[in-house]
C-alpha cells in the first residue's frame, strides 16, 4: 500500500501553489493523498509569515501535532513556507518531533527528506537558489487534472526586490527571479489539453517579469520579456480562455499592461493592485515608490481601457506613523477607485522589516477602529457593485457546489465565477445534470447579496426543460469530484 499524506496550507495563492507543487512531486515518488490526516503517513505544514498571528499558527500547530506523531510509530513531520525559511533550524531545535524543515527554494528536496526521515535523520534545507532549475518540476501528476477543475495557477516568476518597509516578503521568497518563456508557454499548452480553461499567472511582483533581463538587455538571451508581451503569447494557447495575474505592483504597470486589458479578449477585465494606503506620507514611509495620484491614474487609464473593470485591492491600516488624517486619505482613495473587494489588515511588525524599528507604532484598539471603519466604507462599495450587475449577463467557470447546498437536498446549488472573479451563486432545475466544475455557462444575474451575486439560466422559465447552454459547446456531465489540494 502507498503512503499516504496529507498537507495543511496556510497563507497566499503562492503557498497554495506551492502545495500543489510538493504534492505533485510526492505523487511521482509513489505518494498518494490521505482523506484524513489521522491516517496520514506523512503530515506537511506549508506556513506563512506575513503577519504575526499567521507565524503563531505555525506554533500551535506543532504543540498540538505532539499527539498525532506519537500515536503511530514512523510517522513524519515537515515544515515548509516563510516561516520555515524564516526561523530555519531554530523551529526543528524547538520541536523534537519534527523530522525536517524545507524552505521556500527546496521544494525539489521534500521527497528525499521525507526518506531520509524514514532513517531517523532529521534535517533543515533552507538554502537560497538563484539558479532557474527552481522552475523545472516534474510534469503535473494525472491526479492533478481536476485539483480545481478547469483553473490553475501558472508562476512566472518568484521573489521580490522591493523591500516595502513592513513586508516579510523579500526575507522568506528571496531576490526576484523570472522563468523563462518557454517553460511558462509550455506548461499553459499541458495545462488546456487537460482542459483547463483558466490560468492565475503567479508572482511577487506578477508583473515586475523579466524586466532585469530587459533592463540589461538580456532578455532574449534569458528567453523573458516584457510582461505585456508574455500576456499575448499566452493568450494564443489554444483552450485558454481566461487569464488573470496576481499581484501586479503599481510600479511596473505600464502601457502595454494596460493595452493588454483593451485588446487581448483572454484577459479577464479583473485586476487586484495593492495599493496599501492612500497616503503620500505613509507610502512614502512604507517605501512604494508610487503617490496615491499616481495609483489614481493608473486606474483612471485602466478604466479608460476597459470600462467594465473590476479592481480590488490590499490596504494596511495603522502602519507606524500614521495619522487620522492619513487614514482618512485613504478612505478618499477608496471611494474615488470604487473597489469591487479588499483585503484589509492592521499592521503587524515583522522581524528585520524596517517599519518594526519605526516609531510612532499605533495603539492596536485604534487600529482596529480604523479597520473596522475601512470595512464598512468598502462592504458598501461591493454591495454597490454587485447591485449595478442585476440585469446583465455574463460568463461564468463553474467551481462546484456553493457554499449554500452542503445539505443532500440542494444538490444543485452551484457556485462559478465571472470574468470580474465576482462570486454567483446559482440553482438549476433539479432534472438537469449538473454541469461539470470547469465547465463555462452563461448566466443572467438576478440579485446581488453583500458577498456575492446571484444568476440563473438565460432560458429557466416555467415549464422549460432545453439543455443546458453551455458556451463551449462540452455536453453536461454530472460533477467529478474535486480532488483537495492536500
Ligand atoms: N502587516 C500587515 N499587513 C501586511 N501585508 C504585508 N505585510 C504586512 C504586515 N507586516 C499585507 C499587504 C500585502 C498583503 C498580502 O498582506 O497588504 O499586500
Ligand atoms: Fe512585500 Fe512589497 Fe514585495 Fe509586495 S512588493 S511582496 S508588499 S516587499
Amino acid at each position: 500500500m502507498p503512503a499516504l499524506y496529507a498537507v495543511r496550507t496556510y497563507g497566499c495563492q503562492m503557498n497554495v501553489h506551492d502545495t500543489e507543487k510538493v504534492a505533485n512531486l510526492l505523487h511521482h515518488a509513489g505518494f498518494r493523498p490521505a482523506t484524513d490526516e489521522s491516517e496520514a503517513d506523512l503530515l506537511l505544514i506549508n506556513t506563512c509569515s506575513i503577519r504575526e498571528k499567521a507565524e503563531n499558527r505555525l506554533y500551535s500547530d506543532l504543540g498540538a501535532l505532539r499527539e498525532w506523531k506519537a500515536a503511530v510509530p514512523g510517522r513524519v513531520l515537515g515544515v515548509g513556507g516563510c516561516v520555515a525559511q524564516q526561523e530555519g533550524d531554530r523551529v526543528l531545535r524547538r520541536f523534537s518531533h519534527l523530522d525536517f524543515v524545507f524552505g521556500t527554494h527546496n521544494l525539489r528536496l521534500v521527497p528525499d527528506m521525507v526518506e531520509a526521515a524514514g532513517l531517523g535523520e532529521r534535517q533543515t534545507m533552507t538554502d537560497e537558489h538563484r539558479s532557474l532549475d527552481r522552475f523545472d518540476l516534474p510534469e503535473r501528476h494525472e491526479a492533478f487534472a481536476g485539483t480545481t477543475p478547469g483553473r490553475a495557477f501558472l508562476t512566472v516568476m518568484e521573489g521580490c526586490d522591493m523591500f516595502c518597509t513592513f513586508c516579510i516578503v523579500p526575507r522568506t521568497r528571496g531576490r526576484e527571479i523570472s522563468r523563462p518563456a518557454a517553460g511558462i508557454l509550455g506548461e499553459a499548452r499541458a495545462l488546456a489539453e487537460r482542459g483547463v480553461r483558466e490560468v492565475t499567472l503567479l508572482g511577487q511582483t506578477v508583473n515586475a517579469y523579466g524586466r532585469h533581463d530587459l533592463k540589461r538587455g538580456r532578455d532574449a538571451e534569458a528567453g523573458t520579456m516584457a510582461f505585456g508581451a508574455l500576456l499575448g503569447e499566452l493568450a494564443a494557447t489554444p483552450g485558454i480562455e481566461r487569464i488573470r495575474y496576481t499581484s501586479p505592483h503599481p510600479l511596473f504597470f505600464d502601457d502595454a499592461l494596460i493595452q493588454a486589458h483593451a485588446a487581448i479578449p483572454e484577459v479577464c477585465p479583473h485586476v487586484h493592485l495593492p495599493l496599501q494606503s492612500g497616503s503620500d506620507r505613509v507610502l512614502a514611509a512604507m517605501r512604494r515608490r508610487y503617490t496615491a495620484a499616481e495609483y489614481l491614474a493608473i486606474v483612471e487609464r485602466l478604466k479608460r481601457a476597459r470600462p467594465d473593470i473590476a479592481i480590488t485591492t490590499d490596504v494596511i491600516v495603522g502602519f507606524p506613523g500614521e495619522t487620522r488624517a492619513d487614514f482618512e486619505d485613504t478612505l478618499a482613495v477608496m471611494e474615488a477607485v470604487e473597489f469591487a473587494d479588499s483585503y484589509s489588515f492592521k499592521y503587524s511588525p515583522r522581524p528585520e522589516t524596517a517599519a518594526a524599528e519605526m516609531g510612532g507604532q499605533i495603539d492596536p484598539v485604534e487600529a482596529q477602529d480604523r479597520l473596522a471603519t475601512l470595512q464598512d466604507l468598502q462592504r458598501g462599495l461591493k454591495l454597490a457593485g454587485n447591485r449595478r450587475c442585476v440585469g446583465t449577463e455574463t460568463t461564468i467557470l463553474v467551481e462546484g457546489q456553493s457554499a449554500r447546498s452542503a445539505g443532500a437536498d440542494s444538490a444543485q446549488q452551484l457556485r462559478g465565477r465571472d470574468p470580474y472573479h465576482r462570486v454567483v451563486n446559482f440553482t438549476l432545475p433539479g432534472e438537469l445534470p449538473a454541469p461539470a466544475a470547469g465547465t463555462l455557462l452563461e448566466l443572467r444575474i438576478v440579485e446581488a447579496t453583500p458577498h456575492s451575486l446571484i444568476g440563473e439560466r438565460t432560458e429557466d422559465r416555467p415549464g422549460v426543460k432545453d439543455p443546458l447552454r453551455l458556451v463551449d459547446g462540452t455536453t453536461p456531465a454530472s460533477r467529478e469530484s474535486e480532488l483537495p489540494v492536500s
